[in-house]
């Protein structure tokens, strides 16, 4: 079938929206109608190729849409279904099997090769070998072909067009707080980085009762959102000495932190900003190679340190519990989200880019 995309050609390139024929589904696949597909800061380093996902490619992470058609072996949805599409996983390692799929072994081939497990491609090969089945979805389409496996079901009380970003983003700091921390109420926590992944750990870390909540950003209007959302201190790092600001807060150092820049530098100060049995979530996506210096002793005297994939999460289960919250008015995460037409698409990259959109959503 025919389908609107949205193209990538080249290490650092436009996205161009192009009409592409899509080919059949394989038997455990999913075809869905695209409502909603929000851009992560991951689709931009796998265009910028510091994840070598091979182009010309269709992007897009964190679609949600209607099941259009099923694969013969498909159990799990049915035509109609609302959904929302996650991370691939293989389901078969031994990761997967001990129920933790943010950690399969072959996280790489499930999202990042530009083709089925398999070596296939969803698009026609008369469209010149585009790349896609990136996170297993390429959702930056009006339809695009997922897995049953990353394919979420949800509730259809719920706008379709804004649960896309659950998909990554939403999950990613909401879980790195809500499944990888998992803070007592009343302990206090640290945001560095007030994106989308940033500003969902702040939600989450309110959510739970966390009692100090401190979002640390350059962009002030981002600041200014986190305290609505629930910072109960906000820090900019041009005018202000961070470390010593949270050392005043608490006496010495925060419970938790959360590294949401990808930044070696910030990714320093969240660790030199927890108290001495304090634990920092490691979230920002550096380039392969990336290296951080540590003072030793900030680690030997029980300090943790631990990578977060995709908030520690279950989609199938994760995802339906953040839209519960979102429903009782606890994880108001629409507050991050402008619209944005698929022809759009470059235009909203570069707003991103700009800091002037926190998590743009494209509507096919
Ligand atoms: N681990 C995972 O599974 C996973 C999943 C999704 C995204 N990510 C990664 O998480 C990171 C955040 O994603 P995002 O979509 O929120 O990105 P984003 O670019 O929207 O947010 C980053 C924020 O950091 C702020 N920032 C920059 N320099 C800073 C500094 N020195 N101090 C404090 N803040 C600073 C920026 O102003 C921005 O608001 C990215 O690296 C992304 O690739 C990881
Ligand atoms: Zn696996
Ligand atoms: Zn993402």
């Amino acid at each position: 079938m025919k389908t609107r995309a949205a193209v990538v050609k080249k290490s650092e390139g436009e996205f161009c929206v192009e009409e592409l024929e899509l080919g059949p589904l394989q038997k455990d696949e999913v075809l869905v109608k695209i409502s909603g597909a929000g851009i992560c800061h991951t689709d931009l380093i796998a265009r910028d190729q510091v994840y070598p996902v091979p182009l010309p490619c269709v992007f897009g992470h964190e679609g949600s849409g209607v099941v259009e058609r099923v694969g013969d072996n498909v159990s799990k949805l049915s035509v109609g279904d609302h959904v929302v599409l996650s991370f691939g996983a293989c389901g078969e390692c031994r990761n997967c099997l001990q129920g933790v799929p943010s950690r399969c072994l072959k996280i790489f081939e499930c999202n990042f090769t530009g083709c089925r497990h398999d070596g296939s491609l969803t698009y026609s090969s008369t469209d010149n070998n585009i790349h896609a089945s990136f996170f297993t979805q390429s959702s930056f389409a009006e339809y695009a072909i997922a897995n049953e496996q990353n394919t979420v079901k949800v509730d259809k009380a719920v706008p379709l067009e804004m649960l896309g970003p659950l998909g990554c983003g939403i999950q990613t700091g909401a879980g790195a707080v809500l499944n990888t921390l998992q803070p007592a109420a009343g302990s206090s926590i640290a945001i560095f980085g007030c994106g989308s992944v940033g500003m969902a750990a702040l939600m989450a870390a309110k959510a739970i009762a966390c009692s100090h909540i401190v979002a640390i950003d350059l962009i002030d209007e981002r600041l200014q959102l986190a305290q609505q959302l629930g910072a109960t201190l906000t820090i900019n790092p041009t005018e202000e000495n961070v470390i010593e600001k949270i050392h005043q807060l608490t006496g010495d150092g925060v419970d938790y932190t959360v590294e949401c820049t990808a930044l070696p530098a910030v990714f320093r100060q969240a660790v030199d900003s927890l108290n001495n049995t304090g634990t920092c979530a490691l979230v920002g996506a550096a380039a392969p190679g990336e290296e951080v210096t540590l003072d030793m002793n900030s680690i030997m005297f029980g300090r943790t340190v631990t990578g977060v994939i995709e908030g520690d999460a279950v989609p199938d289960i994760f995802i339906p519990q953040l839209i519960n919250l979102y429903q009782q008015g606890q994880f108001p995460f629409d507050k991050l989200i402008e619209f944005y037409p698929l022809d759009d698409v470059q235009r909203a990259v570069e707003d991103m880019e700009a800091g002037k959109v926190i998590k743009p959503v494209l509507r096919p």
